[in-house]
């Protein structure tokens, strides 16, 4: 085995995201591309000689074979040890847990997390920190300068290891050992949750059905729901991680899980579903005949997590991202909790969490999560519905309406343009930054302003500041409309629009959303313009 030094330049577009580095996936098939980026990581942490990582991926295209050269740089930078998950798979939040538990230097994750995977489609990595969660902006930042002005990385020449045996195997001077990827994360979950209570629930007759979406939850909900809690087989569908996600599309919303939303809309719908991303870490709720936005789901879990053993008590604080609806706020109230807001991504939560400022948080785009691990968590997020609906005896439906009648209802929706021209879409939001000032007062369809402005994070725990988080328009009466660019799409940008409003009278909590907002649409399309800066007629998708 021989280590060598592989002369190469700088690659422009290494800049990490919302969530890592995120390209098509032949970009990172292209020479140097995926080893460039490694190199940067090390530089960015400040080297990797000596450490222990985590290393595991949601099963994707090109998942093994970057593992593999990911092995071979670690081993030629000094690397002590790399725990990988069998088949160089890990969920999101199995490989948070294991970086933890093992006391690790943190870890690489390879997904591309909700979008499609294959040779046409994404791939991503991204470096998770001693703590379990995503690197700080200040780490990234240090990746990314390192990415411009490298010049060679080190890497071993080798055979590829064995990544289908567990056990432990060198490779040059490092060790590999091969773990279950399921084993540590089902252990964990077994602290938190009353199995025994869980499997009676299930006993009693109530059905679940849990889509894993050809990704990489198949194998551990099938280890929880089926093998440990005695679910019928067949309750996880799609439970076989495929490198395409079987073609389609692993973000669990009603749109992309269309197939469970007419499964649960039917006269004979099971009691209880829920879908997982494709690295696992994000869930869909749904009842029977009703689908739970991701920030009610994030209020209804944050007023009955006591209910379960593992939170019995009760919450030190909570959190969610600006953009997530404000019912959450409604229960901390209530609740006397302390309420954070933070900027859009899971990593500003992860200070928040280690300083026990928070126990409980989550975002709209279908990611909650406790102190358990630092990163969102969909099948714990699952496992928690079910101990509130068998502690209860509720119905999902009960359970949210009495939610909604108790708190008020946050009616809520976000509007995805998708693949816009990036230049137009950097207009459309600095015709509204230009316009902040002026907006108070001014109304639009009968919405009068009352305050205007963008939103910035000043994190209380290390003192950072992040600015430029997105555009919030408040209007009278509690209704919002937020606007700002994704960081994590791969093809142009992708403007997201989240409106709310609230509706405190019972009697008025039960229309759709998107009549509920009609009002609030219009005017968040009267201030920003979107028809006439992007051309487009409508969303691309609604959640
Ligand atoms: C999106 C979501 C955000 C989430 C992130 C990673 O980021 O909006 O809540 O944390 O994916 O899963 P965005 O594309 O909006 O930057
Ligand atoms: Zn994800």
């Amino acid at each position: 085995m021989e280590r060598v030094t592989v002369q190469t330049a700088p690659i422009d577009g290494q800049k990490p995201g919302t969530s890592g580095l995120r390209k098509k996936t032949r970009v990172f098939m292209g020479p140097h591309y995926l080893e460039n980026f490694i190199q940067s990581i090390w530089i960015g942490i400040g080297g990797v000689a000596g450490k222990n990582l985590v290393l595991g991926g949601d099963g994707r295209y090109f998942n093994t074979n970057a593992a593999q050269v990911i092995l071979r740089m670690a081993a030629a930078s000094g690397a002590a040890k790399v725990i990988v998950g069998q088949g160089a798979l890990l969920s999101t939040p199995a490989a948070s847990h294991v970086i933890r538990q093992r006391k690790t230097d943190g870890g690489i994750i390879m997904s591309a997390s909700h979008n499609p995977g294959g040779i046409e489609e994404d791939f991503g990595v991204k470096f998770n920190m001693p703590n379990g969660g995503p690197a700080p902006e200040e780490v990234t930042n240090r990746m990314l300068e390192a990415t411009k002005s490298l010049t060679s990385y080190d890497i071993l020449e080798a055979q590829d290891v064995d990544l289908g045996t567990i056990g432990t195997q060198m490779l040059g001077e490092m060790e590999v050992e091969v773990i279950d990827p399921v084993t540590e994360y089902v252990a964990l979950m077994e602290t938190l949750f009353d199995f025994d209570k869980l499997r009676r629930l299930i006993a009693s007759g109530f059905r679940i059905r849990f889509d894993a979406m050809h990704a990489i939850t198949g194998p551990y909900a099938t280890a929880i729901l089926e093998e440990a809690l005695g679910a019928p087989k067949g309750t996880v569908v799609n439970a076989v991680p495929s490198p395409d996600f079987g073609g389609g599309h692993p973000d669990p919303n009603p749109i992309w899980a269309h197939e469970l939303m007419s499964t649960m809309m039917a006269a004979d719908a099971p009691d209880f579903g829920a879908a997982s991303d494709g690295d696992g870490d994000r869930n869909m709720i749904v009842g029977r005949g009703i689908y739970v936005t991701p920030s009610d789901s994030l209020a209804v879990l944050a007023a009955n997590a006591h209910l379960a053993p593992g939170y019995a008590a009760g919450l030190a604080g909570v959190a969610r991202s600006m953009p997530t609806s404000r019912a959450l706020d409604r229960v901390a109230e209530a609740r006397g909790l302390a309420c954070y807001e933070t900027p859009t991504g899971w990593k500003f939560f992860g200070n928040l969490l280690d300083d026990g400022r928070i126990t409980l948080c989550g975002e709209e785009s279908a990611g909650t999560g406790s102190d358990h691990v630092r990163e969102k968590d969909g099948l714990w997020a699952v496992l928690l519905w079910l101990s509130i609906l068998a502690e209860t005896g509720k119905s999902v439906s009960d359970l949210l309406t009495a939610h909604w009648a108790e708190y008020g209802r946050n009616y809520y929706s976000r509007h995805d343009y998708e693949a816009v021209d990036a230049v137009k879409a950097e207009e459309l939001m600095a015709g509204i930054r230009s316009r902040l000032g002026s907006l108070p007062g001014q109304t639009f369809e009968g919405l009068t302003v009352v305050e205007a402005d963008e939103f910035s994070y000043d994190d209380p725990v290390d003192g950072s500041r992040s600015e430029g988080q997105g555009l919030r328009i408040a209007f009278e009466g509690g209704a919002r409309a937020v606007f700002r660019l994704s960081g994590t799409g791969t093809v142009g940008a992708t403007l997201r629009v989240y409106l709310e409003d609230v509706e405190a009278d019972p009697a008025r909590q039960h229309a759709d959303p998107q009549e509920a907002l009609a009002t609030i649409i219009a005017a968040a399309d009267a201030i920003a313009d979107i028809k006439g800066k992007t051309g487009r007629d409508a969303p691309d998708v609604r959640t």
